[in-house]
């Protein structure tokens, strides 16, 4: 009798809708971004970013304490340090806010969690640029690749030491994965894995991490980052990372960059990691705060959606609230 199929039969009750779901979302899965900011006594809202503070060390432990409880897969780490200049000497001054934070993880928490740190200058420049500058032929200023990876060398080695079981180079300077790599291992920290941000787009999605961190940017990233037009230039930059050692790859954003993501993921022989990030975030809290969309199922299908694109691992602020919820 027509219809000959009835695809709707799946779908009859959530019992077996659970039974059928393709895609599952667990608490392991996702990874928190935390700030940690030198010259605050109280954990510091960010007006862009709801519900998302820049910590002081001490409250980061309590909030750190927390998300491992509710089962999150790690943390990954930003530094909002009081000083900048203009090779970013902070980033590798093992008293520098972001060392010190995963120095102190390390000690509280040990191998419970997953340490992560944000292995780029963008937070420790004053000209807030993820690279060192330098002058060219024309007398242009320029993100000078070279000089930048020998500074994510440093930087990677004061991480590694302070702690952080995992570095996550996100500059997107030519040839940074291998860099840090070599450093690596010649410095003993074999076991220090790499999650390259490969495929990193120049995003306007951006907008709430700069005031999260700070940060002092004029102008754009579009000389390293990638352009939001081009698809098969992830697909290079991925194939690079594997080949310099990247133990683990990133696309970012995630939502806007599902397409990118199905495809990294369906070449990658690595686990493939998605960052909703802080535009993704704030664009859902706006929407929910006029009541123009439900929160809650917003937040757990943006990420469901993100895991059915490929991604292993997801990057969320919202990371220990649904990691929460999906426990209980
Ligand atoms: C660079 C970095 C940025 C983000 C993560 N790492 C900023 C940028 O590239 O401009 C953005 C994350 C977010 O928007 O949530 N260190």
């Amino acid at each position: 009798m027509f219809p000959d199929h009835r695809p709707r039969r799946l779908r009859t009750t959530p019992a077996m809708r659970r039974l059928v779901a393709e895609t599952s979302l667990e608490p392991r899965q996702l990874v928190l971004p935390m700030f940690v900011a030198d010259d605050i006594s109280a954990p510091r809202p960010i007006s862009s970013l709801p519900g998302v503070v820049q910590h002081t060390q001490e409250s980061l432990l309590v909030a750190a304490a927390e998300a491992i409880e509710a089962g999150v897969g790690g943390l990954m780490l930003f530094g909002v340090p009081g000083h900048r200049d203009a090779v970013g000497s902070g980033a590798d001054d093992p008293d520098g806010v972001l060392n010190q934070a995963l120095a102190s993880l390390r000690a509280e928490f040990g191998d419970d969690t997953v340490l992560m740190a944000d292995t780029c200058l963008d937070e420790f420049t004053d000209h807030g640029h993820c690279g060192v500058l330098s002058v060219d032929a024309n007398g242009r200023q320029r993100i000078d690749n070279d000089a930048t990876l020998q500074r994510y060398v440093d930087m990677a080695l004061a991480q590694a030491e302070a702690g952080a079981h995992v570095l996550g180079p996100s500059g997107m300077m030519d040839g940074q994965v291998g860099a840090i790599r070599a450093a690596l291992d010649a410095a003993g920290f074999r076991h220090t894995s790499i999650l390259a941000y490969s495929a990193k787009y120049a995003s306007a999605l951006y907008g709430p991490f700069r005031e999260a961190v700070g940060s002092t940017l004029t102008g754009d990233r579009k000389t390293y980052q990638q352009d939001a037009a081009n698809r098969r230039e992830s697909i290079r930059e991925v194939s690079l990372d594997l080949a310099e050692g990247a133990d683990m790859v990133m696309v970012k954003p995630a939502s806007l960059y599902l397409d990118v993501l199905r495809e990294v993921a369906d070449i990658s022989d690595v686990p493939v990691a998605a960052y909703q990030v802080s535009g993704e975030y704030a664009m859902i809290c706006a929407a929910a705060e006029k009541g123009w969309i439900d929160k809650d199922a917003m937040i757990l299908e943006s990420l469901t959606s993100i895991r059915r694109a490929g991604a292993d691992i997801v990057l969320t602020y919202w990371a220990a609230e649904v990691a929460a919820r999906l426990s209980r």
